[in-house]
């Protein structure tokens, strides 16, 4: 039996891998330990996971030492992703990190030199390589559906349900991560290093906060005391669900952690609105953007090769987000049927009629994913043939490529190189 630890005992932490490893696991790994910064939210987890006897901490170095775990999941803020990783890596302990690996080029030198020295399979949990509307579309550029891929074009909108969350907590804080070019976008950027096969080489990008922070009409401390509620769009009751009041709620008295901070709060000091360009070392180029205060919610990738063009596009509900919990409902909300929301791939090749690439529909977190993402990391060490599972230098290559853009932002829109850092 697998002895395993998680560090960050948040909604992550709690609901994608203490509850599922207890589930799904039970008889092959064993959680032996569970430590966040904040000890009432780690008893909250305990309760959540009906699980009163794994040991509870607050030092990390401590958990390590007194149980001895063969693996590690890493569900903290970003920007602290690094530390845990490091250590793990330092006692050649299998480390896995949730998305992003890190926040800083400093962080991936280092990472990539501690996993250099380190006999420890470790692995970041890019779950969208699982995600079953893309495990297609991968697989279709692999087999040479398109031919020779040349652009590849990445859009997510995320709507003001789903988007503002980011704005509500520490995400907000370019010092927690990096902003959503790394926290958010790392899923992205991972894609389409996975899509190209290739490391990025050059990136150009602009960045701005158009609708968040003191773009806002006005603002308060947090949703649950504002004075303006009532006629706040962004008003949203975060604590409606037992799980949630739990972790958070009953747990701010400890470090003051809002879950419902204002999204309009001055201090805001990430853009929501941001598009890049990229071009990989073997010649492909992509355009990508990322909106988080959009109309609706989507994702829209496209890819265009010597052969044809694939196409993935998705318009969801964020049924999950605060106040929609139903699908049907959040959809409505936004003025969809459940046809609309489909997810569809379609492949065009010139003189052909349109093919349409079935999806099959899964169950579980993140449409299927994250069932997938933790057999495949955390026990089956089969074969890969998409190459799904996500070593460390890949979850680096996501960070780097984000840190780039930001960089850039930062710059006036100066273009760098991914790889160096250096402005060219
Ligand atoms: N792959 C995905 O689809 C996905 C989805 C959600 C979140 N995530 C990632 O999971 C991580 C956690 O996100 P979340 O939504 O659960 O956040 P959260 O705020 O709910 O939980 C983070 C927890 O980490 C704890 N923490 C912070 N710094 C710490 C430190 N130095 N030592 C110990 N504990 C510390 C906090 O007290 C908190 O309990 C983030 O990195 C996020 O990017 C990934």
């Amino acid at each position: 039996m697998k002895r395993f630890c998680i560090v960050g005992t948040g909604g992550r932490g709690t609901s994608s891998f203490a509850a599922p490893i207890l589930e799904e696991f039970s008889g092959r790994i064993a959680l032996v330990g569970l430590c966040d910064l904040n000890p009432l939210r780690v008893e909250a987890c305990k309760k959540i996971i009906n699980a009163p006897d794994i040991p509870a901490y607050t030092d990390f170095k401590q958990m390590l030492d007194e149980q001895k775990p063969d693996g590690v999941i890493v569900t903290t803020k970003d920007s602290t992703h690094a530390e845990f990783v490091l250590e793990c890596l330092k006692r050649n302990i299998a480390v896995y990190s949730e998305k992003p690996l890190c926040t800083t080029r400093q962080q991936c030198l280092d990472i990539r030199a501690a996993a250099a020295k380190s006999s420890a399979p470790s692995f970041v949990t890019h779950n969208l390589r699982y995600n079953p509307d893309i495990v297609p579309f991968k697989q279709m550029l692999l087999e040479g559906a398109i031919g020779d891929v040349k652009h590849i074009l990445f859009t997510e909108t995320l709507d003001r349900f789903h988007g503002a969350d980011y704005f509500r907590r520490w995400h907000r804080f370019y010092d927690n991560t990096g902003s959503l070019l790394i926290h958010k976008a790392s899923h992205h950027f991972d894609l389409i290093n996975w899509f190209a096969d290739s490391r990025p080489a050059i990136v150009t990008g602009q960045g701005t906060l158009a609708y968040y922070g003191k773009k806002g009409p006005f603002r308060g401390e947090r949703c649950s005391t504002c004075p303006h509620a009532d006629k706040c769009e962004m008003y949203a009751d975060v604590f409606n669900d037992e799980r949630t009041r739990m972790l958070y709620k009953d747990a701010e008295s400890f470090d003051g952690y809002f879950r419902d901070g204002c999204v309009f709060d001055e201090r805001i000091d990430i853009p929501d609105t941001y598009a890049a360009t990229i071009s990989y070392e073997n010649g492909i180029v992509s355009s990508y953007s990322l909106i988080a205060y959009a109309s609706y919610e989507s994702m829209h990738i496209a890819a265009e090769g010597t052969k044809g063009r694939l196409e993935y596009l998705k318009r969801y509900g964020t049924s999950w987000a605060v106040g929609h919990k139903d699908t049907k409902a959040s959809l409505a909300n936004d003025g969809v049927d459940e046809d609309d929301s489909r997810a569809f791939i379609k492949l065009t090749e010139k003189g052909k009629k349109i093919e349409h690439i079935p999806i099959t529909k899964v169950e579980g977190g993140h449409g299927g994913a994250d069932p997938r993402l933790r057999e495949a990391l955390f026990w089956d060490a089969g074969t890969d043939p998409l190459g799904q599972r996500a070593p460390l230098e890949e979850g680096i290559q996501a960070v780097l490529l984000g840190v780039s853009v930001m960089d850039c932002i930062k710059a006036g829109g100066k273009a760098i190189d991914v790889q160096s850092g250096k402005f060219l």
